[in-house]
């Protein structure tokens, strides 16, 4: 395959690993120039190698980025703007599950920090370059681990005593779909959804889920779908003709669209977690 100068570029994040990136060689695949957004260089070249081998496809890029630092993120948004004049598909894919306590370098508990702050930086970063594409997207991999999520804004800091990292997780994937609502509302011209990717064989627990949860993870592994599945739903939402246009919803890798819980429904607690992130960025 020959470098395509026309191709709709995507950026992905968290394309170094599990979802990501089986997400970033499906698109590659079909012929999507792709950046992958990793906080880790040696790993993230060698997947675009890997991508660039098995595909054939040349317009993998890789962009340096720790969404768990706004001036890390900021960085990276600038060096795209610089390298590229337009992004028809922002795929913020990375999360992160931990057990115990940890906090971002502007010292947010770090799954909220990560999962949700970093992206909404990214997303409004590359706001005017989506907007320089004839019909962008953006899509937000939550979980629908977020039914159980609320969000406690005295405690986005991690100030609270005992620490729940199950209760933080769910906090930070509820982020992702009231985020994508608002997005949606602001910007109805920049089609942007949430989706469940399904529950999938990744070394997501295992990272820095702690003894407990690792060891749960990895017994519940052989039930779990495949990475190659998991990516199915994120490839779909970036290229599916058929959801051009379709904005603001919540997809089921089984069902499609379907109702997120009540309080990702919720337009105040939207609009007020808009304005807070905006503050602490
Ligand atoms: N696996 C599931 O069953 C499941 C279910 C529901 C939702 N999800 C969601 O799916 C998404 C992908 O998860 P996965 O299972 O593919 O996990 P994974 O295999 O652990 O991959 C996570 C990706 O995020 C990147 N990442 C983590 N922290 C980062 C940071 N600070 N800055 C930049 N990148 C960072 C990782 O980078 P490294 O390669 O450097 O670690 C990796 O590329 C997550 O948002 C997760 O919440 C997963």
């Amino acid at each position: 395959m020959e470098s395509n100068k026309d191709a709709k570029r995507v950026l992905i994040t968290g394309g170094s690993d599990g979802i990501g990136k089986y997400t970033a060689l499906g698109l590659a695949r079909k012929g999507y120039a792709i950046t992958l957004a990793c906080r880790n260089e040696g790993k993230g070249s060698k997947v675009a190698e890997e991508i660039v081998a098995i595909t054939g496809n040349p317009d993998i890029d890789l962009l340096i980025m720790d969404l768990a630092d706004l001036d890390s993120v900021r960085r990276a948004a600038a060096e795209y703007r610089n390298q590229f004049d337009r992004l028809d598909v922002l795929i913020n894919n990375a999360g992160i599950f931990i057990a115990d306590l940890e906090k971002t370098a502007q010292g947010y508990e770090k799954q909220f920090g990560v999962n949700h702050l970093g992206h909404f930086v990214l997303t409004n970063q590359l706001l005017g370059m989506l907007e320089k594409a004839p019909a962008p997207r953006v899509i937000n991999v939550s979980s629908h681990m977020h039914y159980g999520g609320q969000i406690d804004f005295d405690n986005l800091r991690g100030e609270k005593p005992g620490y729940n990292g199950i209760k933080a997780y769910a906090q930070s994937k509820l982020a992702n779909v009231l985020f994508t609502r608002e997005f949606a509302r602001r910007y109805p011209h920049i089609a942007c959804n949430a989706l469940h990717p399904g529950a999938v064989r990744t070394r997501f627990a295992n990272k820095s889920g702690g003894l407990l949860y690792s060891l749960g993870w990895t017994l519940v592994k052989p039930f779990l779908i495949s990475v190659e599945q998991g990516a199915k739903n994120s490839i779909r939402a970036a290229s599916d003709p058929a959801l051009s246009g379709v904005t603001g919803q919540y997809f089921d890798p089984r069902k499609g669209p379907r109702y997120p819980s009540r309080t990702a429904q919720d337009p105040d607690l939207a609009s007020r977690l808009w304005e807070w992130s905006e503050a602490a960025a």
